[in-house]
């Protein structure tokens, strides 16, 4: 059989890991990756750049990029008080913007030198991803960088073996994802990398959450 979630369950369960400071199986509390400092590394610092953060959680790239100077917009429909009350008010707070909004229903309007997008995507439209994808492409300034991680073939099963879907997903397979790539990233220095992933669910059961996990660090050199 196959289930099929609403959309507010996922941002239900974000906004309870939000709130709760819980770490969810996929790290939200986690420092940001080695990955992604290797690509702000790039910047001797921000000041004077912008940066965006699709789907920013609990806010540590977001806060990453503005220690460094940049300034951020940060967008996710989890409610913005936890994220204002982290930040405080503290010179970050001046730094971030925060966005509520639910992504398949924003455009960025801005240019952008970093673009951040990680463990977001997936949740997503198809059509809205391979929107994002090409507007932020195009409103990404010269030797700009994206960091995006995004699962594809992606499997969830209960533990009555049941499948579990969530509602209006994009549902991307890798050869959708590659193809997504190679038509929007012309001219850049694009580097990819595909992992297996899984993850149990919240009662330890193993194989609850499969997928490809697909890293793209992309230079618009
Ligand atoms: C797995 S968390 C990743 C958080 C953060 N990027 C990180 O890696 O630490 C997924 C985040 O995407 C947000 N999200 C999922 N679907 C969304 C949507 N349609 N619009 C806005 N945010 C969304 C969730 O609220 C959650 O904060």
């Amino acid at each position: 059989m196959r289930i099929i979630m609403p959309q507010s369950s996922v941002k239900s369960f974000y906004e309870k890991a939000m709130k709760n400071r819980i770490s969810t199986q996929e790290n939200l509390l986690a420092p940001v990756t080695m990955d992604f400092l290797k690509v702000l590394s790039n910047f001797p610092n921000g000041i004077g750049l912008r940066a965006i953060d699709l789907g920013y959680g609990y806010g540590n790239y977001s806060i990453e990029m503005a220690q460094k100077g940049f300034q951020v917009t940060a967008v996710d429909y989890v409610k913005r008080d936890y994220f204002e009350k982290r930040l405080g008010d503290t010179v970050l707070s001046g730094k971030i913007t925060i966005i509520e909004r639910d992504l398949n229903i924003f455009t960025p309007e801005e240019r952008y030198d970093v673009v951040v997008s990680k463990d977001v995507l997936h949740f997503l439209r198809k059509s809205k991803v391979e929107e994002l994808i090409n507007v932020l492409v195009r409103q990404t300034n010269k030797r700009g960088w994206h960091y995006l991680v995004i699962f594809t073939d992606i499997r969830r099963k209960s533990g009555d073996g049941n499948e579990i879907l969530i509602e209006n997903e994009a549902q991307l397979t890798i050869e959708d994802l590659l193809n997504l790539i190679n038509f929007n990233y012309h001219n850049w220095k694009v580097d990819i990398k595909v992992e297996p992933y899984q993850e149990k669910d919240r009662s330890g059961k193993e194989d609850y959450f499969k997928a490809n996990k697909v890293t793209l660090i992309a230079n618009n050199q």
